[in-house]
């Protein structure tokens, strides 16, 4: 496609953005007034019934028209924050990823097209579609095996998807490229690296292959694990554009009355829930990202079986022992040991304070020990945690903001379960016993008792570790000799920081939302 279509692309989104009242309704304070003025004259030209809508309702409208694509553009840019702005990134996680079914002869074309073989040879039955969205839709259908008829869940990529896709992406690219060569002080915000990251995103949901990939590895993963499976593929009738899997017959976790109903133990659902979700993270390195009520199923036996692993996350050794130490030093509130890893791990610049970070570490992990069990968030507080981490020079780990963004959810659906679900009991074993297996010996882990002490006296009996508390110890002297305090300077860092912080975050969407328009007007 020539650049000049994808400037036809650009003006078409910004047109739709702007008729949609998008542009009108994106936050402006503290930009410059020639931003304001681009907002009244957006606002001049959208609908008139746009004026009494929410934004996410303006934002789902202005998607239905663009496209598939920008359902995927909406929600990758929700798990970006640090691009968006919170307010905006909570409004794109609200889009809903439903579609209208394509007819079943294209799916027919696209299954033959991808196994190479006829779809009466592949399936005794292939039955009309049950559900569908930007990238793919399912039918259900029916195999012989060896054991009789079987059903099965085939998923077919949506066809064109991957044309259009890429077309609408070079829009991106260029937008992005704009950006950063006319702007070239926004480039701290990466735009064509954020792209990329879009792009990797996406073609990797639009290769079935590599989702039946993915079900299959935490399916091996996760073999000895109570309570959590995912249905098994059909390697044979499996291809780029679909995968064949285990039809599920299970209650969707989006359905409380059924699976209460049904009989099957919430309270318990929602802890098995979150201490698969750790044991994938912590002990696997390996996540479903996806885990929305409507890709949790509970089968018959009250098993959670998970289906849609079209979005995964990784995580690195470094980042799992980042991830679990955080976890423990807050469920033991050793704030001083939340931030020591934050040094250690190398992701806090080392010019600044061990202490300092810990007392704002601190301020996030006090009240939360105060308050009841039922109304505390770990996700939330990884939330906050990334907040003050930035503060502190920390550089935003797509990694490990995929995880807190999944966490957030994963938690979501287990307090729907169970309304008094206690997030820190429940994860307490998976994390400590994470611990106790990957930072110490066994058999003395196994001598100790939970709690605080184990922690301690295991750093203790461990030389590595030892040298570590010794520079503990210096650095708890070096607080007490210094104090430990917020001075009015480091406030007022802190203060500014966040300020350029938010402004950053709305300049981006206003270059962006400019860019759009003024392609707009010019081709208009
Ligand atoms: N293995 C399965 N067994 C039963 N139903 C399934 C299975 N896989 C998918 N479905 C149904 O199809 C819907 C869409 O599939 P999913 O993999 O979640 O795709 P999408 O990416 O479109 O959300 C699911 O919400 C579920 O209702
Ligand atoms: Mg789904």
């Amino acid at each position: 496609m020539s650049t000049l279509g994808a400037y036809f692309r650009l003006a078409r989104v910004g047109w739709v953005l702007m008729r949609e009242g998008v542009i009108e309704s994106l936050p402006a304070e503290g930009l410059p007034p020639m931003v304001a003025f681009g907002k009244s004259a957006a606002s001049l030209l959208a609908r008139r019934r746009s004026k009494s809508q929410q934004r996410s309702d303006r934002l789902a409208k202005a998607v239905a028209r663009l496209g598939p694509s920008y359902v995927k553009i909406g929600q990758f840019l929700a798990t970006r924050p640090d691009v968006v702005g919170a307010d905006l990134a909570e409004d794109l996680a609200g889009l809903q990823d439903r579609m209208d079914f394509f007819p079943i002869e294209a799916s027919r074309a696209a299954i033959e097209g991808s196994l190479g073989r006829p779809v009466e040879e592949l399936f005794t039955r292939l039955d009309p579609p049950v559900a569908a969205a930007s990238i793919a839709q399912v039918h259900p259908g029916e195999v012989i095996t060896a054991d009789g008829p079987r059903k099965v869940a085939v998923k077919v990529i949506r066809p064109g998807v991957r044309r259009r896709f890429s077309a609408d992406l070079e829009a991106m690219y260029l937008v992005a490229w704009l950006q950063e060569r006319f702007l070239p002080h926004t480039r701290r915000l990466r735009p064509v690296e954020v792209t990329r990251a879009l792009e990797q995103t996406t073609k990797v949901e639009m290769d079935l292959r590599l989702e039946a990939a993915a079900l299959s590895e935490i399916a091996e993963n996760t073999k000895d694990d109570p309570g959590f499976r995912v249905p098994a593929v059909d390697w044979e009738r499996t291809g780029r554009d679909v995968v064949t899997m285990e039809w599920i017959d299970g209650i969707k976790m989006s359905n409380v009355e059924a699976l209460k109903a049904a009989g099957h133990d919430l309270d318990a659902l929602a802890d098995t829930l979150i201490q698969s979700f750790l044991r994938h993270t912590l002990r696997d390195g390996f996540f479903h990202a996806d885990m929305h009520p409507g890709n949790l199923f509970v089968d018959p036996t009250g098993m959670i079986v998970a289906v849609d692993m079209g979005i995964s996350g990784r995580l690195g050794k470094k980042e799992r022992r980042f991830l679990a130490e955080i976890l423990y030093g807050f469920i033991t509130r050793d704030y001083v040991r939340v931030a020591e890893v934050h040094f250690e791990a190398g992701y806090v610049p080392s010019h600044h304070n061990v202490a300092s970070f810990a007392q704002a570490i601190r301020a996030i992990g006090e009240p939360i020990h105060g308050q009841p069990a039922e109304t505390i968030s770990m996700g939330r507080l990884l939330t906050l945690l990334f907040e003050v981490t930035e503060l502190f020079e920390m550089e935003t780990r797509p990694e490990l903001v995929m995880l807190q963004k999944t966490m957030v959810v994963v938690e979501g659906v287990a307090r729907i379960l169970n309304p008094r679900f206690n997030m820190w009991k429940a994860a307490d074993p998976v994390v400590s016993k994470w611990i106790r297996d990957n930072l110490g010996p066994r058999r003395i882990a196994t001598d100790l008792k939970d709690g605080v002490k184990a922690a301690v006296r295991l750093a203790e009996a461990l030389p590595e570790i030892a040298t570590k508390t010794e520079k503990l110890h210096s650095e708890l002297m070096h607080m007490s000799e210094n104090g430990l305090r917020f001075d009015p300077e480091t406030a007022e860092a802190i203060g500014k920081a966040e300020a350029r912080h938010t402004r950053w975050g709305r300049l981006a969407l206003w270059i962006i939302a400019a860019a759009l328009v003024a392609i707009a007007i010019q081709m208009g």
